[in-house]
């Protein structure tokens, strides 16, 4: 039987999810933390489960990014309450059908397995189970006959796990060539509804145009964010708006909080759209293609319908990838960009998929050229991968949980040689919402 969360292990998921591990930095929230432990709100301490999380994370997770140390659970355990995490936290009220499958799959020792073994040795281990799903998707999108597929397009209402299981049988070869050999590249353009709010903040003293440089940027949509319309809105009301009227990639997101962001009045100009990502998406390959909405989740509706929209504006005039990994390729792909034009480097979800010494590398290219150049970086990740800033209160993010992983939008600008790091705002993975931090706009 699916299970629903009850063991302490969700807990200290949830912990080290939302809060920064790296204890480099001296003000490591654990005493916000220690105030929290008696919330009993969504998936946070719920289980009262925190002093003892703490003594963990400050003997330990100064070490590593992994969660191996924290137990002495089996590989086939953890996968398990990561599964059963991201049914409580992503999937519920948002992807019913992967929040079923991923209880159902929780309880299913076998399939554990199956997966465990599947999974590339140097796969970051938080990311197979959506890895997974993603190398399942795709052989369901490569069989639209399929029962599992009726299911995926809400064609179907049957219990989804009988008719997923006969798939993956059928696909077993294909699953495990997708898990070896892809990783998960989910680009989702929602998130430039919270990229467009730090783009406005950070450029707020640039009269020059753009040039971007997405790190990680799967097939690159984001970095068509001023061809996206976008609208802001609390409690339902219109806020604001952003981006050409009759545009076909609509994105919304809501206002939350007590702040409201300075919301730009005008559309950026953009000189130069640039990536750099070890396996580049294509977006005039329709296989390509498959492997993107492959990692999209299903029963969201406007997800694949804004994908497609943005794969349409996209190949009218592909933006310049390249092909290599941040932690070595970017210092040279960053000096070919002209001095005279401003600067903005930004990652959204990409530097979960780098190690600690690696994102570090990436900061320190980005400092030195900022010490000598004005640029901007933005980052909207998962606090515990931006150890430079400080993170948003413990309550902000207890607030949200539940609600997909809480994200945190952040800004670390250089100017005539100086730099300053601000967490801007937190919100939805897909920028569905936004708590913006900062108290003196609005
Ligand atoms: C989850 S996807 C996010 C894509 C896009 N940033 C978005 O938010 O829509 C993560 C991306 O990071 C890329 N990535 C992983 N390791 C990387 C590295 N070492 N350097 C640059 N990009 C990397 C992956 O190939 C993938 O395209």
């Amino acid at each position: 039987m699916p299970r629903k969360s009850t063991e302490n292990q969700t807990a200290l998921r949830a912990l080290r999810n939302h809060l920064n591990p790296i204890a480099k930095q001296p003000s490591l929230p654990t005493d916000r933390a220690l105030k929290s432990s008696s919330s009993t709100q969504k998936g946070f301490g719920r289980h009262g489960h925190f002093p003892i999380v703490l003594r963990f994370d400050r003997q330990h997770l100064t070490q590593s990014d992994t969660l191996e140390f924290v137990s002495e659970r089996t590989a086939i355990e953890e996968l398990s309450d990561l599964f059963l995490f991201l049914a409580d936290n992503d999937f519920a009220g948002y992807s019913p059908t992967y929040e079923q499958l991923a209880r159902s799959i929780s309880a299913d020792t076998k399939l554990l397995e199956f997966v465990e073994s599947s999974a590339h040795p140097n796969a970051r281990r938080g990311r197979v189970p959506v890895l997974f799903f993603a190398a399942t998707h795709d052989r369901i999108l490569a069989n639209p006959g399929c029962e599992i597929a009726a299911v995926y397009r809400g064609e179907s209402d049957a219990d989804p796990m009988t008719s997923f299981l006969e798939l993956i049988n059928q696909e077993r070869g294909a699953i495990i060539e997708n898990m070896r050999t892809r990783s998960v590249q989910t680009n989702e353009v929602g998130r430039s509804a919270a990229l467009a709010l730090a783009f406005g903040r950070a450029t707020q003293d640039v009269s020059d145009s753009l040039t971007l440089f997405e790190i990680g940027p799967s097939a690159g949509l984001n970095l068509f964010i001023d061809r996206f319309h976008i609208d802001y809105t609390r409690n339902d009301k219109a806020l604001a708006s952003l981006g050409p009227d009759d545009s076909t990639v609509r994105l919304r997101c809501e206002v939350r909080g007590p702040n409201t962001p300075p919301l730009p009045t005008v559309g950026f100009e953009l000189k130069a759209r640039n990536g750099l990502d070890p396996m580049p998406i294509d977006v005039r390959s329709n296989a390509e293609c498959r492997w993107l909405q492959a990692c999209v989740w299903p029963g969201i509706p406007d997800r694949p319908q804004r994908l497609s929209a943005a794969l349409d504006i996209a190949r009218q005039s592909p933006p310049r990838l390249i092909a290599g990994d941040a932690v070595t390729d970017l210092a040279v792909s960053l000096d070919e960009i002209p001095e005279s034009d401003h600067l903005v480097v930004f990652s959204t979800w990409a530097l979960a998929y780098i190690n600690a010494d690696g994102r570090q590398t990436v900061l320190d290219t980005i400092d030195q050229r900022g010490a000598n150049r004005d640029l901007d970086f933005i980052t909207f990740e998962e606090p515990r991968f931006t150890p430079w800033v400080q993170p948003a209160e413990a309550g902000v993010f207890e607030h949200y949980l539940g609600e997909g992983t809480p994200t945190q939008l952040s800004l670390r600008s250089w100017r005539g040689g100086v730099c300053t790091t601000t967490a801007l705002a937190i919100a939805h993975p897909h920028g569905r919402w936004i708590h913006w931090l900062e108290e003196n706009h609005g």
